[in-house]
């Protein structure tokens, strides 16, 4: 499934990901700059922070609850934040679009 990951300065890179793993190890692997990452993805840092285009928000979910509360610990957290390692690539997803915060918590 293809991802977008936008930059905060409106730079794109568009993926090809492997289904299984999660949209934050998918831009780990392929180089996209902006996601840090830091506990690895044990949604333990706030550090894999994305924002969710609207029109993907329905297939993407809603955080759970730990994932909610990791999620106060992002720099900017809005409406449509999401960890992205609690994302995981499924082809239901291809296309995904999300963008980048301009740091990471
Ligand atoms: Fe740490 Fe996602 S990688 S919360």
């Amino acid at each position: 499934p293809k991802i977008t990951y936008i930059e905060y300065n409106g730079t794109e890179h568009t993926i090809d990901a492997e289904e299984g793993v999660s949209v934050m190890e998918a831009a780990v692997k392929n180089m996209v700059p902006g996601i840090d990452a830091d506990c690895g993805g044990a949604c333990a840092c706030a550090t894999c922070h994305v924002y969710v285009d609207e029109t993907w928000r329905e297939k993407t979910g809603k955080p759970e609850s730990m994932e909610e509360s990791m999620l106060d610990f992002a720099a900017e957290p809005k409406e449509n934040s999401r960890l992205s390692c609690q994302i995981k690539v499924t082809s239901t997803l291809d296309g995904l679009i999300v963008r980048l915060p301009e740091f990471q918590g």
